[in-house]
């Protein structure tokens, strides 16, 4: 080649480095675009913060005044918390300390309960107001605790208790009893398992099942089938939302690694269509259904209720108006669009959320509930994408096993649940109205704090409830700690999330009521939701960040002067 045709053939070569890295740019300022704004929308960012976030614990005095409050209202607080305290002591001393004495031997129980609340706050509270973990029985809507205190459940058992505890204590049994003669045999199926998978491909007009032991392990291979088939490398999940603990599910804070191969894009939103309709590498669009109530918002929890910002409010018409351009998205492109219902299925109606938002996907998880109440994990999809090996590349396969997957108990038990869904007690529970009769118990309770001018207001999407706040108040959190005196069960999350049975009754809903009242009540006279009229969430996460800064300059100046 001569001198001017290498000259050619370099900037022929720079001509098509340059458009790459055009093409790239674009595709990253496009990505960028379809992130929601929030931290929880920028998961690679929100994990390095993470790690420059110090500890530090107010003390006593601090502890009460952290807004600064007067002494006189710091004093009605440190009054009411010992109060409280007292009366934690007097009630639950054989469930707080069975729990103290286990706690040290398991580590998840250490870790939820360093995050009830803001950790600032967690070293006095669990010192004064530790939260007992064991119950030892539960009948209708209630739980008992070892010392006899019983409880309404708000928890739901994350999700489980649908119909009713007494129905799952039913299915349990049942389900036990119809496998009794086959015992823990694993590796053939009990025959029960037809008349699951029977019933599962009708209620999710889906084609094939498999059966695993969670909802985590459920959505791992929904999302492994679905990058199998397509030989596309990414999955798309939505800023918020939640599908167990799988390192590619959870991108951010919580996983030690980067989830390389998923993308975080905003919820509800244009510029995610974009991105999935311009894109050729994405596998599948995972969509948990439950960011209904707030989407783009992280699953909310006490321990992040640093202010009054929480906020959720469910509109049907409009969630399912983008589940079905985001549907119309995922087929034009040959993107595999999974639902996943482990949460919200059969619970929102018997057909679960595809027959709610009337949307229909190619792949859905189940989970929680359909196990009868043993433990369960479900894909059902169309059977070109649930095949796990290739008949013209025999090595080209797709695995996924686990020991312990169709477990005859819990296929029993399944049976019996999916069979009660056809009764006539659980179209009662269900009833003609169940959004109707669930959003005229939130406006109820919501007018009976608004005519007692208190600042805690209820959003709900059907029977998944959550707590919000009218105040920018630091002190929100401690209103788990009045429900609890109150004998309301909340989980480990605190007021971010009630789940209710639908066998609650009216009464039943008017005693919680009664009771969410009197522990709001409680609260305000005890003075933590005395505000600053100048305080504003925007100005608390600013002190927050201050203290934060101030921590950390501290620890600096400490391992200098070491
Ligand atoms: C939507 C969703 N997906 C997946 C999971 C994970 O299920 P499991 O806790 O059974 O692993 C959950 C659990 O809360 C969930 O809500």
């Amino acid at each position: 080649m001569d001198i001017d045709g290498t000259a050619l053939a370099f900037s022929g070569l720079a001509v098509a480095a340059l458009a790459t890295s055009v093409l790239g740019l674009r595709r990253r300022l496009q990505l960028s675009r379809a992130k929601h704004r929030s931290l929880a929308g920028h998961s690679r960012m929100a994990r390095r913060m993470a790690r420059f976030v110090p500890f530090y614990a107010y003390d006593e005095r601090r502890f009460f005044c952290s807004d600064g409050a007067t002494p006189e209202i710091a004093a009605q607080r440190r009054d009411g918390f010992m109060r409280l305290a007292a009366q934690f002591q007097a009630k639950f001393p054989e469930t707080t300390r069975q729990t103290a004495e286990i706690a040290r031997r398991i580590s998840d129980l250490q870790f939820t309960d360093t995050y009830r609340v803001p950790f600032q706050y967690s070293r006095l509270v669990r010192q004064h107001l530790p939260i007992g973990t064991f119950v030892q029985s539960s009948d209708g809507v209630t739980v008992t605790d070892l010392d006899g205190n019983r409880f309404y459940d708000l928890t739901g058992s994350y999700g489980v208790n649908l119909f009713g505890y007494d129905t799952y204590k039913g299915t349990m049994e049942r389900g036990l009893a119809r496998v009794r003669e086959l015992g823990p045999v694993l590796g053939p199926y009990h025959p029960v398992i037809a008349d699951n998978v029977r019933r599962l491909t009708a209620i999710s007009g889906l084609d094939e099942v498999s059966f695993h032991m969670s909802g985590t392990e459920a959505v791992m291979q929904a999302v492994r089938l679905a990058r199998y088939h397509t030989r596309r490398r990414y999955l798309v999940r939505f800023c918020g939302a939640y599908h167990g603990w799988w390192g590619d599910v959870q991108p951010g804070v919580g996983n030690p690694l980067p989830a390389r191969d998923t993308l975080t894009l905003a919820d509800m939103s244009e510029q995610a269509l974009h991105v999935l309709r311009t894109r050729h590498d994405i596998a599948c669009v995972l969509v948990n259904p439950t960011q209904a109530l707030n989407p783009n918002g992280a699953p909310p929890s006490d321990t992040s209720l640093v202010d009054g910002a929480r906020s959720a409010h469910f509109d049907k018409a409009a969630y399912a108006d983008w589940l079905e351009r985001l549907r119309a998205v995922c087929s034009e492109r040959h993107i595999v669009l999974i639902l996943d219902e482990v949460f919200v299925g059969f619970r929102l109606a018997p057909a679960g959320a595809q027959e709610y938002f009337g949307v229909r996907a190619d792949m859905v998880t189940y989970g929680k509930t359909v196990g009868g109440g043993f433990p369960i994990g479900v894909v059902c999809g169309r059977k070109d994408l649930m095949k796990r090996f290739r008949d013209d590349r025999p090595a080209d396969i797709c695995f996924a096993r686990g020991t312990f997957n169709s477990h005859p108990v819990v296929m029993g038990a399944m049976n019996e649940f999916l069979q009660f869904l056809e009764t006539p007690e659980a179209r009662r529970l269900y009833g003609n109205d169940l959004d109707q009769r669930w959003n005229a118990r939130a406006e109820r309770l919501n007018a009976r704090f608004e005519t007692e001018q208190l600042p805690v207001r209820v959003a709900n999407m059907s029977s998944i409830w959550t707590v919000c706040y009218t105040k920018p108040s630091r002190y929100n959190w401690m209103l788990q700690y009045y429900l609890r005196a109150e004998g309301l069960a909340l989980s480990w999350i605190g007021t971010g999330r009630l789940i209710f049975s639908l066998d609650y009754a009216e009464g039943d809903f008017d005693a919680v009521a009664d009771r969410f009242v009197a522990a709001a009540r409680a609260m305000e006279r005890d003075g933590w939701w005395w505000c600053d009229p100048a305080a504003t969430n925007k100005s608390i996460r600013r002190g927050i960040l201050k203290e934060m800064i101030a921590q950390r300059v501290a620890e600096w100046r400490g391992r200098v002067t070491d």
